[in-house]
């Protein structure tokens, strides 16, 4: 069986959703690695490091295309509106692995549902232990996380680091993360590294310890707030009031913060409204905010998608893709997990056996047989069409 790996063709983006290293464990289990002609070029990966390790390359997209059964992707054609000229070229039957947003924009994944190729979509991957290795949302975020500090730390006119020099002692930066998921734990591991005094929050009031542990002070706000994450362990969206509440009691320490990082995300859900434009007139000038929700409509009022922006003082970032920017490493613990996937796919003699009673499988399969067969996707098909905003809270 031939898998294929086409060069991303989603604007700016650097990564490749396998590397050399990653080939081993596939070309053992008796598979042919075909990939498009500088597919890994532009994370560092030329051609000849491919062929060293034992693929083959090809020419033209068109021809990997056709000469594969199962094509692995960064951004596959649900999350990148670029490729409908791609999903032309596929062949029903073929199997399409990578992420696919789809529960953000699942009318594309719709659309490669009726070209009847086997889509997957690893934001769906259960969060169990056995899944773990190959959880690319949590790689990706990790990265993104520290990234985070770095880009505050750039756009920071202080220092992080407490420093005592021979012309006077510097005070540490103090660094507030909102959202003390992956992307969150890195961040404040990351902050504390450079030095500086490190305060999060997070509605999941069992990520504490933590936040303890990675050398942060969890900010109990002393909000009534009820269950607040779902059995996977991601977290529930927030009613417009406890939103309120939380923002109240936020206030504070956002005040007192010379860069807020916030992480926030809800899955499938705009991202909660965390840092209202009323909250930031309270900050520091000269403070900074990464929004790293700003893909998924930004956790602070003013964060514009894509740019930095800068009101009264405060700096506002709102990056977009992030792990690109690390495309060499990115692409790295990306090709690990994507290769572990496809390895739960394929039994002993090479072939691809799909099994429905695997929870992973099942969970991230999204369409087949020209039918979208996933009811988390159906469902956000069915929401698409009515809902307006939920779980966001108030803007000021
Ligand atoms: P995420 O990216 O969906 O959200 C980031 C963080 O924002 C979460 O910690 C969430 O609780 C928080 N959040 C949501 N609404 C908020 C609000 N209104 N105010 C403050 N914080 C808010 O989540 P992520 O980082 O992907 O994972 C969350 C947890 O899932 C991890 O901490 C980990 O424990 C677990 N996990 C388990 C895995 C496994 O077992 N295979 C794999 C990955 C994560």
């Amino acid at each position: 069986m031939r898998v294929g790996v086409p060069r991303e063709s989603f604007p700016g983006e650097r990564r490749v959703a396998l590397v050399p290293g990653a080939l081993a464990p596939l070309l053992k289990r008796g598979l042919e690695v075909l990939v498009e002609v500088g597919a890994g070029r532009l994370a560092g990966y030329p051609d000849e490091a491919y062929l060293a390790a034992g693929a083959a390359v090809a020419p033209d997209r068109q021809r990997l295309a056709a000469d594969c059964e199962v094509l692995l992707q960064v951004r596959g054609p649900g999350a990148n509106p670029a490729a409908e000229a791609d999903l032309a070229l596929t062949h029903p039957g073929q199997v399409l692995i990578g992420l696919q947003d789809p529960l953000g924009s699942p009318e594309r994944s719709a659309a490669a549902a009726a070209r009847q190729v086997t889509l997957f979509a690893l934001e769906l991957l259960p969060r169990i232990s056995r899944a773990q290795s190959m959880d690319v949302l949590s790689s990706m975020a990790n990265l993104a996380g520290y990234k985070a500090v770095l880009l505050a730390a750039e756009a920071s006119p202080r220092v992080f680091p407490m420093m005592m020099t021979a012309a006077g002692t510097v005070a540490a930066a103090k660094v507030l993360v909102l959202g003390a998921g992956v992307a969150g734990l890195q961040a404040i591991a990351t902050a504390k590294r450079l030095g500086a005094v490190v305060e999060a929050y997070d509605v999941r009031p069992e990520v504490k310890e933590q936040v303890q542990s990675v050398g942060g002070k969890f900010v109990e706000l002393g909000l009534e707030t009820g269950q607040l994450s779902d059995k996977s362990g991601y977290a529930k969206a927030q009613t417009a009031e406890q939103l309120a509440r939380q923002q109240e009691a936020l206030a504070r320490y956002v005040r007192a913060a010379d860069a807020v990082i916030t992480t926030a995300q809800v899955p499938g859900k705009r991202a909660p409204l965390l840092l209202t434009a009323g909250m930031m007139k309270g900050m520091k000038p000269g403070a900074v905010v990464v929004d790293l929700a700003a893909e998924q409509g930004g956790n602070c009022a003013l964060t514009v998608e894509g740019k930095t922006v800068e009101v009264e003082g405060v700096t506002i970032i709102g990056p977009v893709n992030l792990p690109s920017t690390m495309a060499f490493h990115a692409s790295q613990l990306y090709a690990k997990n994507v290769a572990t996937f496809l390895l739960n796919l394929i039994d002993k003699q090479g072939q691809l056996e799909l099994r429905a009673d695997d929870e992973i499988v099942s969970q991230t399969l999204v369409a087949k047989g020209g039918e979208v067969v996933s009811a988390r996707v159906r469902e956000a098909l069915a929401a698409a069409k009515s809902r307006p905003e939920a779980g966001r809270g108030p803007e000021p």
